[in-house]
């Protein structure tokens, strides 16, 4: 990689607007009189959990866990540790985790089973990004925003090595 690498629009943020409003639309009806509690994936998540909730818009607690899996490279690592985890039970509550991108699913399906272990009434996934291509672990994904190619991507929160986490559109880092 050149040390200005270059970025190509792939998502502009009209359209990660457009689809977290679908997505908001849908999760509303789903969560009709429930008080759920949205876990969101640290770091990547952060901009897109605070969009949804916002559209969301009804009465929910919000978590923060991060789990590390990726190096400062491109390729996951495959062993995933809990960094920071829940600060309240969800034993009975209906839980839905909001992830920034699938890629093998390797770290979403590891967070899922270590959840589901506290007993959730309930556990759904909401995904902005996903990349079927590269799966190694089966993942459910109940809400998912955007089919992506089999490319590194950055902005909206997520980064390549902590760059680009700023960029309002999602773009694909290019060599
Ligand atoms: P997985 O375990 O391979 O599914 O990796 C999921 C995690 O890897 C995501 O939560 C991201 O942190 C990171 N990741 C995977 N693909 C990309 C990408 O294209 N750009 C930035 N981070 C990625
Ligand atoms: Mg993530």
């Amino acid at each position: 990689m050149s040390s200005q690498p270059k970025l190509r629009i792939l998502l502009t943020r009209a359209e990660i607007e457009a689809k977290v409003d679908k997505l908001a639309a849908k999760i509303r009806r789903d969560y009709l009189g429930k008080h759920p509690v949205v876990v969101c994936v640290l770091k990547g998540s952060f901009v897109f959990t605070a969009d949804l909730v916002r559209r969301l818009n009804f009465p929910l607690g919000v978590e923060f866990v991060q789990l590390s899996s990726y190096g400062r490279g491109r390729e996951s690592s495959g062993k995933i540790k809990v960094v920071h985890g829940l600060q309240s039970p969800i034993e009975g509550r209906d839980v839905l985790v909001v992830e920034d991108i699938v890629d093998t699913g390797i770290t979403i399906s590891f967070l899922m089973d270590y959840l589901r272990k506290k007993k959730p009434a309930s556990l759904k996934l909401c995904v902005l990004t996903d990349k079927p291509s590269r799966r190694q672990a089966p993942v459910t994904i109940d809400y998912l925003g955007f089919t992506v190619p089999d490319k590194f991507i950055v902005g909206y929160g997520i980064d390549w090595d902590e760059k680009f986490r700023y960029l309002p559109d999602i773009c694909v880092l290019e060599d």
